[in-house]
């Protein structure tokens, strides 16, 4: 470990949790330093797999549980997009036990926060034995998966104490993009000059992180008032689902109250029946700079469920005032890049679930019936 014992001290919080979420600033900002070479070129050192190897990658074959996973969910949107390479996104448990199509062409990224996580590792393995290269996107070093994998890509988000993920999560989100825009040179996908506009949007990501983090009152206090919330939906589309998931895995690991993440087009197809009259429904809408069709939908999708009575907690982009007329409470996060954005648009929900449970008076740090490491399957 290269940790000290004072870094995994709260550093004046109540909480662990509320340490790590205002330490995402430093998760993201470390885990992107040190990545380019003079020449401007994406370098990422500790990937010890022979370009060629690389370059002959068919498809990617993300696995994770949990918070991790969902950071896998929301990579594979950048990955597709800069790579061309299909990507799928699968939970560790359930990989080995469908015969997955898996071959000496197959890139795996083991995404995991401590490294040891079994379902992870016995994935890992198996995949290995298919003859699949394996990448592990890992926090804690030297630990099993990043051991026993072709080559490890560390997050640099120091140590992540409390259970329930936080800091991990955007690290790791980060690392997958760093590893997307890396393929994408390295196969010839992108200029260098498009790989360093996105590596400098990534570069402001930290400060706007702390902007969150520094006008974070009133969604505290929103939690703070729904802590008798018996049940709240997530919605999101397209890098706003799996943000949206995380959202309400959240707030079921804290607060243990009912909460789902949906994807927002799948609304109409059964979900939307769960709304009536006080349902708190937070909605994560994409940047308004996306492309209109995806940010229209979303408008229509809130101005849906508050026709039914719903409660709506919309986080959107400074300047985004399109659904100010449909939404009880809206929390702004700064404009940034369409894929960039679950690196903003995680941490309000992160904040809401901290206040919520706390306010119940859980333990943030330590939820029941859960283990930091999941190191049985
Ligand atoms: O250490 P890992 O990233 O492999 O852990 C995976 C999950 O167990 C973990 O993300 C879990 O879902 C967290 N408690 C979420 O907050």
């Amino acid at each position: 470990m290269n940790w000290d014992a004072a870094a995994a001290e709260k550093g004046g919080y109540d909480s662990f949790m509320e340490k790590e979420i205002n330490d995402q600033p430093d998760a993201v900002g470390q885990t992107l330093l040190g990545r380019s070479d003079i020449k401007g070129n994406l370098v990422l050192d500790e990937l010890r797999i022979d370009e060629s190897i690389l370059r002959s990658v068919d498809k990617i074959v993300v696995l994770a549980c949990g918070t991790s996973a969902y950071a896998g969910q929301v990579a594979k949107y950048a990955i597709e997009h800069w790579c061309r390479i299909p990507t799928e996104v699968e939970l560790s448990h359930e990989f080995r036990y469908r015969d997955p199509i898996v071959n000496e062409k197959t890139l795996v990224v083991a995404i995991s926060q401590s490294g040891e996580t079994m379902d992870t590792l016995m994935a890992v393995r198996y995949a290995r034995e298919q003859g699949a290269k394996v990448v592990a996107i890992c926090n804690t070093n030297g630990s099993t998966i990043p051991r026993e994998s072709d080559a490890v890509l560390y997050t640099h988000a120091g140590p992540e104490i409390a259970v329930a993920s936080t800091k991990a999560f955007l690290a790791q989100i980060t690392a997958a993009y760093l590893l997307g825009l890396y393929l994408a040179q390295l196969r010839g996908n992108k200029y260098r000059d498009e790989i360093n506009a996105v590596m400098a949007d990534l570069a402001e990501i930290p400060a706007k992180i702390q902007t969150v983090l520094d006008n974070a009152d009133k969604i505290k206090q929103l939690g703070t008032e729904m802590s008798q919330a018996k049940s709240v939906l997530f919605l999101g589309r397209h890098v706003g689902f799996p943000v949206a998931m995380e959202g309400a895995l959240k707030l079921k690991e804290l607060a243990y109250i009912h909460a789902e993440g949906f994807a927002a087009g799948e609304l109409k197809h059964g979900p939307i029946a769960l709304i009536e009259e006080g349902q708190p429904v937070v909605v994560v809408m994409p940047s308004s700079s996306a492309r209109d069709s995806l940010h229209a939908k979303v408008v229509s999708n809130v101005q849906e469920i508050r026709a039914r009575g719903a409660v709506t907690i919309v986080i959107a982009e400074e300047g985004d005032t399109s659904v100010e007329a449909y939404s009880e409470h809206v929390f702004y996060v700064p404009a940034t890049p369409t894929l960039l954005a679950p690196l903003l648009t995680t941490v309000p929900l992160q904040i809401f679930a901290l206040a919520l449970a706390s306010a119940k008076g859980y333990d943030v740090d330590q939820p029941r019936n859960l283990a930091k490491s999941v190191t049985v399957e």
